[in-house]
């Protein structure tokens, strides 16, 4: 699996999906480095006085980090696989409907921390949960929404989850290593069979190196796709970005 870190003669070109605004996921096993990454691209696009929204599955809404808090952190209840898969769709359910949809018809770029691919990837494969019964619900859920760019943080699961502090570690994070490569591969498959969607990033390198190749197919996003309301500065004030 080639990890593209530039843009080639070889990568798919990328095809816009959403109708208006930009709607880009960061993907990746735990301890890839993602929270650290959007905090970067964040402030980035922000000095760029982009309309911009970041959030995060599960999360990003009230309901949605109550949710959160309800799968990831209340370890002293078991919750079985499919309750699992249901609680995580409910949180994209509710996201898509009230903090995505308009998000993006209002022409903004929107970050994602998380989307379907990390259900796919933790449901369907590292649960083993029926592949085409999770896409299916997934899809449901989300509306058919499916992301204009997803960069996949790449990082062997025996070195990202020791970056990970034990105070941080969530209900996933405690899973074995055999779980997490399961993951690892599943996100490897997404990115060969949707390679006009996804890029795949190495990990393993430094912070600045990734932020940099991120920048990079971000920007290339952008220059194809220019946002509506980037032209508008009355609208971008308007939003307060
Ligand atoms: P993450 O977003 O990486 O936050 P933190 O930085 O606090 O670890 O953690 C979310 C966890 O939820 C992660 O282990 C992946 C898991 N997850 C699923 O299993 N399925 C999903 O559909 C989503 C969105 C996340």
């Amino acid at each position: 699996m080639e990890i593209t870190s530039l843009p080639s003669k070889n990568s798919k070109p990328l095809k816009k999906r959403t109708n208006s605004g930009l709607f880009i996921t960061l993907e990746g096993g735990d301890g890839a480095g993602k929270s650290l990454l959007i905090a970067r691209l964040e402030a980035e696009l922000k000095k760029r006085s982009l309309p911009l929204l970041v959030t995060r599955n599960p999360g990003g809404t009230p309901l949605g980090e109550r949710i959160r808090d309800l799968i990831l952190h209340q370890k002293a209840f078991p919750v079985s696989s499919r309750c699992e898969l249901l609680l995580f769709l409910a949180d994209r359910a509710h996201h898509v409907e009230t903090l995505l949809l308009p998000a993006l018809r209002e022409g903004r770029i929107v970050i994602c921390d998380r989307f379907n691919d990390s259900t796919m990837a933790y449901q369907a494969a590292g649960r083993g949960l029926d592949l085409q019964q999770v896409k299916a619900l997934s899809s449901f859920s989300a509306q058919g929404l499916s992301p204009d760019l997803t960069l996949y943080l790449d990082v062997d699961p025996a070195i990202g989850l020791k970056r990970i502090r034990k105070s941080k570690q969530n209900r996933l994070d405690l899973e074995r290593l055999a779980f997490h490569q399961k993951v690892r591969k599943a996100y490897l498959k997404i990115a060969l069979e949707e390679k006009e969607r996804v890029r795949v990033l190495d990990a393993h390198l430094s912070p600045d190196e990734v932020f940099q190749q991120a920048m990079i197919w971000i920007d290339q996003l952008m220059h194809l796709f220019t946002p509506r309301c980037r032209q508008d500065e009355a609208h971008i004030k308007a939003v307060g970005c």
